[in-house]
């Protein structure tokens, strides 16, 4: 028997390093699961697969030593995951070794070794269901008035009949106002050799817009598992509006992409559930040849959620970041979210608070920031989008289509995109890192008057809105061309430290804490020199806080991290409606506004709450920090890998892999619609910072009540870590030896590695509040969009009463949302994504108000997405 089984494997293995796509998944007939495989433990890939039962179906995406899976549903299905059967088996299995290892005897049977073996070598499982991602953002209403940009024109022998009319490329009205672009033309840059992909809704591949710049090679369809990323639904037209940003053709079609020589790919995964294996496929497709993955989606920004990215995908993104691009790294580009008028902000979506992601949020035509871009300390720069009365003008879906009206972080983020592949033409060997490097240090300053621009102790300047600035796309591609490659990248994570005992264990049960009373608590880690020598560390630029905070009420939390130089990063401001019970179980937060700052010293965190302990109170358990910068010695760089367990408290290293759940659970709704109607033409502003102090903060200095900041913030994290030790005993010494030792080695043992931002919340805590009337799928605007026509959104306004069902609440009912998405005669895509404008802001209780319910942002798949909780 075993022969031929490795037989088998051989040939599948072999089909599948040389399979140019994947395989076709049947998730009707068949259940999948990815595993992850460990060679060197002791049982094969075949041995495992026969033992759970299931078939091996490919490699999973990029991921070496994770296999894509499969078994045929069960007969008899039960609506519970109790009755999977690969599941139990496997669960069975970790649960005799476990028995047997807690066992003082340990009986040494050869079907114990077996076993034992076969746990070792998969240390991960689990189940790959479907989801549904949401895009980001929607469109415009009202078409744009009359411009003209003769010079351009005719300097560039432009023929596109709506050029005049894309106010990002020249802007008549208010000239400073542009992605400034035509400099780098006349220069001859215009994304040559550069392909871009976009992670979206589908491609229209027939425009005459698209056809000569699309790239077929790279392009594939994950809803429908077919090589050509066709739209096909009646609103997928997001990708191909994006698409367009980029690279539409300089011919007579519409209007002129910002790298009009560059190729673009189109990967299809909006248009559909799909699963973690799914997507963490599509972040690497084709990533030895595509530089910049451009994603225009993320949770639902409905101001009510926490969710980040899950195991797979975070692994996939530092696939993408070590692997991609001969090494130099992909470049992923998210939208900040659309959900700013529902106080949401993008430290709370972890694609956008990722390290590794470009995150960028919008201006618009004035200049001014429009009331839908997320605020956080993850922004890194601004493009330009919809408001003040104008959105983009861009190919739309068809042969010779145009819209314009499109708008929102999501049409943010293709601007970036475009200037990044002009940036790539002129310096293909930028890592990564030199493009964010490079976006901090050349962002173009707006609005000098605005209160939320702030002095970073390197001397920059900041905002939570507009990053360092707009990307202005001459300043950053010349100051690109003369640019000196930065050394690798470098970072240490510090131990936990634990407020009154607390901890969190796997299943997020909290305990121990400390009250956060009147005046909030504060705790203090401390960066010496000999750590950053240690850790080969010298430049910082970004810094993780993972915090674990139990609390009745997620979004009356306020956490803010104060650096040595005394630069206050806001983490999380107030989110009226984040009534979510489920707190904070080791959620990272990302800031930027410390690159270049010296770490070195006393790192001080606050949490506060809106003081109404009768409403909503709870406990502060525990924190620690992640630096990220470029080493010192540049050849004792290390690759940075996912941990599997990353979010417990306290961190341990040699965490026993999680057990295995269907991902049932993780509903990761992708993107981020809430861009409510009026986001081209509403006005935006430039007077107000993003988080004003209004909230009772005490000082530094004054107020915090003594006894408790004494006794948490002197817990410096090495007194912290004297304490474990006591607390835990041996167990926890041995394991601050290993990591001292590990240390001493070559500092790769990080307490707990670390991640791509977010943690693993994904599902159940990231969860939309169980009573909560609008849970959840937003998309950044893909779907979110509303067609030119005034009719179209007429059609979407009109139908928002048509299903009622939508309206219930949440949490339950899972499938509607998607079902209503396969319809592809609905209209109601078109609304699902857009947030209502001038949401309340008041406390929501857990009944929908009418007008809420009614709304499109409320409806829909929110239920669907979401059934975590
Ligand atoms: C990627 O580029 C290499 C050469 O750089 C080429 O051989 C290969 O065919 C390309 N692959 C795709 C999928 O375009
Ligand atoms: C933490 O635990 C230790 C040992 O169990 C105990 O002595 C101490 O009082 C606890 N501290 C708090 C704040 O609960
Ligand atoms: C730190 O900065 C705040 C303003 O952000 C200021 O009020 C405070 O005085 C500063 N503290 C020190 C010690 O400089
Ligand atoms: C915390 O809130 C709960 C209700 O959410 C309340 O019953 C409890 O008394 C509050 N605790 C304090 C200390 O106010
Ligand atoms: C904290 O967590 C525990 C267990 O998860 C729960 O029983 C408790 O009510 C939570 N809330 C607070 C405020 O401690």
């Amino acid at each position: 028997m075993k022969l031929p089984w490795s037989l088998i494997l051989a040939l599948l293995v072999q089909q599948s390093a040389l399979a140019v796509t994947p395989a076709k998944r049947s998730y009707h007939t068949h259940n999948y699961y990815v595993i992850e495989h460990d060679p060197q433990a002791g049982a094969s890939l075949a041995e495992i697969s026969r033992t759970l039962g299931v078939e091996v179906v490919e490699q999973a995406g990029q991921l070496l030593n994770h296999w894509l899976v499969r078994a045929e549903k069960p007969k008899l299905t039960s609506r519970s995951n109790d009755h999977d059967p690969v599941i139990n088996t496997y669960n069975d299995l970790r649960a005799r070794v476990s028995a047997i290892d807690h066992a003082h005897v340990a009986p040494r049977s050869e079907e114990h070794i077996r076993a034992r073996a076969l746990i070792s070598s998969a240390p991960y499982l689990s189940r790959q269901i479907p989801r549904q991602r949401t895009k980001r953002a929607p469109p415009p209403i009202r078409p744009p008035g009359e411009y003209s940009s003769e010079a351009i024109t005719e300097r560039f022998g432009i023929e596109d009949p709506l050029f005049s009319k894309q106010w990002h490329l020249a802007n008549d009205d208010y000239e400073e106002h542009t992605m400034n672009v035509t400099p780098l033309w006349e220069i001859g840059l215009t994304g040559k050799g550069v392909i871009s992909s976009l992670v979206d809704d589908g491609l229209d591949y027939t425009s005459e817009d698209l056809k000569d710049n699309f790239d077929a090679d790279n392009s594939y369809d994950f809803n429908d598992h077919e090589p050509l990323p066709t739209p096909k639904k009646f609103d997928d037209h997001h990708g191909t509006r994006c698409a367009g940003q980029i690279a539409a053709s300089k011919n007579q079609a519409c209007g002129i992409g910002i790298a009009y020589n560059s190729k673009v790919a189109g990967v299809r995964i909006l248009s559909g559930p799909i699963s973690d294996v799914d997507e963490a496929a599509a972040l690497n497709y084709g990533y030895h040849n595509v530089s910049i993955y451009s994603c225009s989606w993320g949770p639902p920004d409905n101001g009510q959620s926490m969710e980040g990215p899950g195991y797979l995908i975070k692994k996939a993104v530092v696939e993408g970041i070590n692997n991609g691009r001969g090494g130099k790294g992909s470049i992923f580009v998210f939208a900040s979210g659309n959900g700013a008028a529902n106080g949401d902000q993008c430290n709370f979506d972890g694609y956008t608070n990722s390290i590794y992601s470009v995150t960028v949020s919008a201006v618009d035509y004035k200049g001014l920031h429009p009331y839908y871009s997320e605020p956080c300390a993850a922004n890194m720069v601004v493009a330009y989008s919809s408001g003040s009365g104008k959105h983009i003008v861009t190919t739309d879906k068809g042969k010779n289509e145009c819209t314009q009206s499109h708008g929102g972080t999501s049409a943010a983020a293709p601007n970036a995109v475009g200037v990044f592949a002009l940036a790539l033409e002129a310096r293909p060997d930028l890592t990564w890192r030199d493009i964010q490097y490079l976006c901090v240090e050349n962002g173009r300053m707006i609005n000098p008057e605005d209160p939320d621009w702030e002095r970073t102790a390197h001397g920059r300047l900041y905002s939570y809105k507009y990053g360092f600035g707009v990307l202005d796309a001459a300043k950053y591609v010349t100051a690109a061309q003369s640019w000196n490659l930065v050394k690798p990248q470098a970072w240490f994570e510090t131990p936990s430290v634990q407020l009154g005992n607390g901890t969190m264990d796997e299943e997020e049960h909290y305990s121990g804490g400390v009250f956060i009373g009147p005046n909030g608590v504060t705790s203090t880690i401390t960066i010496t020199k000999e750590m950053l020598v240690q850790y080969n560390f010298e430049a910082l630029e970004h810094i993780n806080v993972k915090v674990w905070i139990n609390h009745t009420a997620r979004g009356d939390v306020e956490v803010e991290v104060i650096s040595p130089m005394n630069i206050t990063s806001v983490l999380a401001k107030k989110r009226t409606g984040d009534r979510a019970t489920s707190g904070y179980p080791g959620w990272m937060f990302m800031s930027v506004k410390h690159w270049g700052e010296d770490p070195v010293g006393d790192w001080t965190i606050r949490v506060t709450d809106q003081n109404t302990p009768e409403y909503s109170n709870g406990t502060f358990l525990g924190w620690n920090m992640k630096f990220w910068g470029s080493t010192i010695d540049a050849s004792r760089a290390r690759k940075y890998t996912v941990p599997r367990v990353e979010n417990v408290l306290p961190v341990h290293i040699e965490a026993p892999p999680p057990p295995a759940t269907p991902t049932t659970t993780k509903v990761l709704p992708k993107p981020t619609a809430h861009l409510p109607e009026d986001h081209g033409n509403a006005p935006g502003e430039n007077t107000k910072p993003a988080f004003p102090s209004g909230t009772p903060h005490p000082t530094a200095d004054v107020g915090w009540f003594p006894s408790l900041s004494n006794l948490v913030s002197s817990q410096k994290w090495f007194f912290g870590a004297i304490g474990a030790v006591a607390v835990f005993g041996l167990g926890m010494g041995i394991f601050f030896w290993r990591r001292r030792k590990a240390r001493l080695a070559n500092y790769t043992t990080l307490p707990a590695g670390d991640d791509v931002s977010m943690s693993a919340l994904s599902g159940r805590s990231g969860a939309v509040p169980a009573g909560s009337s609008r849970p959840t799928r937003e998309l950044y605007d893909a779907f979110g969009e509303v067609s030119d026509d005034d009719e179209y959104a007429e059609e979407g306004t009109a139908l928002r009463g048509a299903h009622p069902q939508d309206r219930v609440s949440a949490g339950i009912g899972f499938h509607s949302g998607f079902l209503d998405d396969e319809e592809p005669t609905t209209a109601q895509g078109t609304t699902i994504y857009r947030d209502e404008p001038g949401p309340s802001h008041e406390r929501r209780e857990a009944s929908p108000s009418p007008s809420r319910a009614a709304s499109p942002g409320a409806s829909s798949g929110a239920s669907s997405w979401e059934h975590a909780s």
